[in-house]
């Protein structure tokens, strides 16, 4: 177990997971790259994060490092849609895009999911019977953390909710010699009706069905801490509540039962409520951006990924 020495690792990571204080470093940016596509695409309600090209990747990296971004998360949306077998190739051009452009200021965590890849658009692989193929999408989830390890992921954030993920990401990371690469898992997340515009700019919404067989219940409190306490035993480094207002009340129960840091995810359907409150004339958009990110510290969160990273300098937050 080389938890503490990972997390210790880099001042970017310490800074993530200091327990007082609040700026910048314990905001994490969402980025969307999409393979073929050939000029940035808005997505609806999410302002400024747009659906971008590779060719576009780099300078937007650029641009937020400038505006004190220091942490971002990758979405990887690939050109082609398969049952099993997927490709991580344009992915690891994109890490390494972002790391070639970034000359180590950024800390770059890889979404690591299947419902980009998956022609059925879940975050599992089906057998025959239409049951959750287990085996074969750790075996998926497995090869795609080690790719992009490879490519220079510096951590790696398992966002498909299958049991036993997280230890056999820890176990295939540690076998290629990643052992001080971090998992910052979703270790809590409600299957929500608040991830929309994400579906949209992922190309990732479930041709059939939902995701309530993997996504947790949001009448099940008990069960949701159950979650994240299984992630931690399984070598978890960071844990995440999601959606992150919607999770408020587990935050400290979770924090205290694991001392992990345990971050919130303001996914895309809360920050798209505020994009569209001010669009009525309902809201003064930055004031309630930054009310909402306090409610969700004040709650305990260590970090929170936020589609308004990149507005943190612009709120006065240092
Ligand atoms: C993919 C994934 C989702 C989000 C992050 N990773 C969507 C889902 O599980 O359906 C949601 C993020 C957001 O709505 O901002 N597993
Ligand atoms: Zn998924």
């Amino acid at each position: 177990m080389k938890r503490l020495q990972r997390l210790g690792s880099s001042a970017a990571l310490r800074d993530l997971v200091a327990e007082i204080g609040f700026g910048a470093a314990q905001l994490v940016q969402p980025l969307f790259v999409v393979e073929g596509l050939a000029a940035p695409e808005p997505v609806p309600g999410l302002g400024d994060n747009d659906r971008l090209p590779l060719s576009e990747l780099g300078a937007r990296v650029e641009r937020d490092l400038a505006d004190g971004v220091r942490q971002f998360m990758l979405f990887v949306v690939p050109a082609a849609k398969q049952t099993r077998g997927f490709d991580a190739s344009f992915a690891a051009r994109a890490i390494e895009t972002v790391k070639a452009r970034s000359s180590g200021a950024a800390t770059l965590w890889v979404d690591t999911c299947l419902c980009s890849h998956t022609a059925s658009g879940h975050c599992c692989l089906h057998d025959a019977q239409g049951r959750q193929d287990l085996p074969g999408t750790l075996a998926e989830l497995s090869q795609l953390a080690q790719v992009y390890a490879d490519a220079g992921a510096d951590g790696i954030a398992p966002s498909d909710m299958n049991d036993g993920r997280v230890a056999r990401l820890r176990s295939t990371l540690d076998t290629a010699g990643h052992d001080l690469v971090p998992i910052m898992s979703y270790s809590s997340k409600f299957a929500s009706n608040l991830y929309g515009p994400f579906r949209v700019a992922a190309d990732s919404a479930p041709q059939h069905g939902d995701r309530r067989s993997y996504q947790l219940d949001v009448r099940s409190a008990r069960a949701a801490q159950a979650a994240s306490l299984r992630c931690a035993e399984e070598g978890a480094d960071l844990l995440m509540v999601k959606p992150g207002m919607s999770s408020i009340d587990l935050i400290a129960g979770i924090a205290a039962r694991t001392g992990l840091p345990v971050g919130a995810y303001q996914v895309s359907g809360e920050y798209a409520s505020l994009t569209l409150l001010a669009r009525e004339g309902l809201a003064n958009f930055d004031a309630a951006l930054l009310e909402s990110w306090y409610v969700m510290r004040r709650a305990g969160a260590a970090f929170i990924i936020t589609y308004g990273a990149r507005r943190a300098r612009a709120l006065g937050l240092p």
